[in-house]
């Protein structure tokens, strides 16, 4: 049976760990992603896991995931905030969609307040860091 899992990353996610450490933290994306294998391989899940400063690319992305894992884990970095083509392919695909972000969006600069992918996830994790990729895991598994 696929149990694959995707993980999608949006722009300036691969500058973590430099990227404004005081907002985002010190933990880097390479760190991120042994995290997330470690926390899916608990859970009997494969991780494809994936970073672009490219809508297209994650567009393409989601898409592929529709046809080929059983869930989306996706940090959309500042496309959260403008992509209506990236809520349109999540809206498309028949699998849970869980929104992920290491800073609190809706605690910062207004234009961070609104997310396009909110509304097509199952759930949306934010604030806790690195830890929150974790645990969208962790909800994943559970639906
Ligand atoms: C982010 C929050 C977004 O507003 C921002 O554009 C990012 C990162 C987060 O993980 O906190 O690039 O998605």
């Amino acid at each position: 049976m696929n149990k694959t899992i995707a993980i999608l990353n949006g722009p300036n996610l691969n500058l973590l760990g430099t990227r404004e450490p005081e907002i985002y933290g010190n933990t880097t994306l390479a760190e991120i992603e042994g995290m997330c294998r470690e926390a899916a391989v608990k859970q009997g899940f494969n991780v494809d896991f994936k970073q672009s400063n490219h809508e297209g690319n994650l567009i393409d992305w989601v898409q592929q995931a529709g046809r080929e894992a059983v869930g989306i884990i996706i940090n959309a970095a500042g496309y959260t905030h403008t992509s209506v083509a990236l809520h349109d392919a999540l809206k498309a695909v028949r699998i849970p969609v869980i929104e992920v972000h290491l800073s609190d969006p809706k605690a910062r600069e207004t234009f961070r307040h609104y997310s396009y992918i909110e509304p097509v996830a199952k759930k949306t994790i934010c604030g806790h860091g690195a830890k929150g990729y974790v645990m969208a895991i962790e909800a994943l598994a559970g639906l």
